[in-house]
């Protein structure tokens, strides 16, 4: 069989473009090694830029953001104990938004299923071959145990992380940058403990308190990359977590039931070019970030926003050049986005071997950020997100 547009990954990046090209007129196919129901029940980020609500409601996706999700105004950056409110709407009057990714999932894999996009979840051994030729093709067994052979003009790799597609992309260069440090992530039964985020920055480690609706909420600290969730019962991370928020302030966490635990990877990578011939990489599969400053699905989406444009005029105006352009500007986007997840990373974590001089240096940055209105106004711009081209 044959589809104009490939796409490896039924995440929000490969769903989003799926969409943004039915929008425009043009078919594709999406596929994802995962069930619907494993990638709804896998917990992932919860904050959307201002241009991510723009684009799911604009485009058609849905609205329900507006309804069910949370506008934030700002967030909190706590450290020597106090905290500092950083207004985003002050500063660069705009917001973000609390809305989980899985609900980002569920939005986009139900306007696809509306709008009759062919989506299937749950394949095996998928391959992608000839990506330097004219017919390209996207194999795969569905799961019925049906093998498939698509002949596409274009593919997309837009299949996370571990992207097995990006491994088509000869001559990659690649960057990379490890950290000696994870995050711990909960979810626990709970109210809100403070009406914003607070990304803490403590002497024994970074903790940032999120949130998920009036009664679950989602935090995270600071941990080793080796660290064994079972070492951590319930007890025991609480007294970390109310350690690392506490203050002159007498703040306080409200606890309850935690019913989830994982430890969260955490490295910074880039993939360069973002194509190669005609097969072109989007999201996490080109790129990952650290997850302080909640830029992974941002990003991604940024991604296929431009990637969407550029396929549009390749193969309506058929004009392969358009292609020419999309690692260019998606990555300007991405560099940007890699220096503020570094830096937001490194303003607040610590790490074991620092001196003294280091760990004055980090509360210098941070008292010059919250007590600037131009270094709140970075924060601000970086974290509501650069506007979208
Ligand atoms: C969440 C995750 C982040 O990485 C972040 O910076 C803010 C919020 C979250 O899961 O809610």
């Amino acid at each position: 069989s044959s589809t104009t547009v490939g796409i490896v990954g039924g995440g929000p990046a490969g769903l989003m473009l799926s969409h943004l090209l039915h929008v425009a007129g043009i078919e594709s196919v999406v596929i994802d090694l995962r069930t619907r129901d494993e990638i709804e029940h896998t917990h992932r980020a919860g904050i959307l830029e201002r241009d991510s609500v723009r684009l799911l409601v604009e485009s058609g996706v849905s609205d329900r953001v507006l309804r069910e999700g949370h506008e934030h105004s700002g967030i909190d950056l706590r450290f020597g104990g106090v905290s500092h409110r950083i207004d985003f709407q002050g500063l660069v009057g705009a917001s973000t938004w609390l809305y989980p990714q899985t609900d980002v999932f569920v939005d986009l894999a139900d306007a696809r299923l509306r709008d009759g996009g062919d989506v299937r979840f749950g394949v095996t051994e998928t391959s992608v071959v000839d990506v330097t030729s004219d017919r390209p093709g996207l194999l795969f067994t569905d799961a019925d145990g049906v093998a498939h052979e698509v002949r596409c003009d274009v593919l997309v790799g837009a299949d996370g992380s571990r992207s097995m597609t990006r491994l088509s992309v000869a001559g990659r260069k690649e960057y990379f940058r490890q950290y000696p440090f994870a995050w711990f992530g909960i979810l626990c039964e709970a109210p809100p403990s403070a009406p914003l985020l607070i990304y803490t920055r403590s002497d024994r480690g970074f903790a940032l308190i999120s949130q998920r609706t009036d009664r679950v909420q989602r935090m995270y600290f600071q941990c080793s990359p080796e660290e064994a969730v079972d070492d951590w019962p319930e007890d025991r991370i609480w007294s970390e977590l109310q350690a690392r928020l506490a203050g002159e302030d007498g703040f306080t966490l409200k606890e309850g039931r935690i019913f989830e635990k994982t430890v969260l990877p955490f490295r910074s990578y880039v993939c360069e070019p973002m194509r190669h011939g005609n097969l072109l990489l989007a999201g996490d599969a080109a790129h990952t970030v650290p997850p302080t400053g909640a830029k992974g699905l941002n990003l991604a989406l940024a991604d296929v926003r431009v990637l969407a444009e550029v396929l549009e005029r390749a193969l309506r105006k058929n004009d392969r050049s358009a292609l020419d352009d999309y690692t260019e500007r998606a990555l300007a986007r991405v560099w940007r986005a890699q220096h503020f997840s570094y830096w937001m990373t490194t303003m607040l974590h610590s790490i074991e071997e620092s001196s003294d001089f280091d760990v004055r240096r980090q509360l210098g940055e941070l008292d010059a950020v919250a007590g600037s209105r131009a270094g709140a106004t970075y924060l601000a711009e970086g974290y509501t997100g650069w506007p979208h081209g």
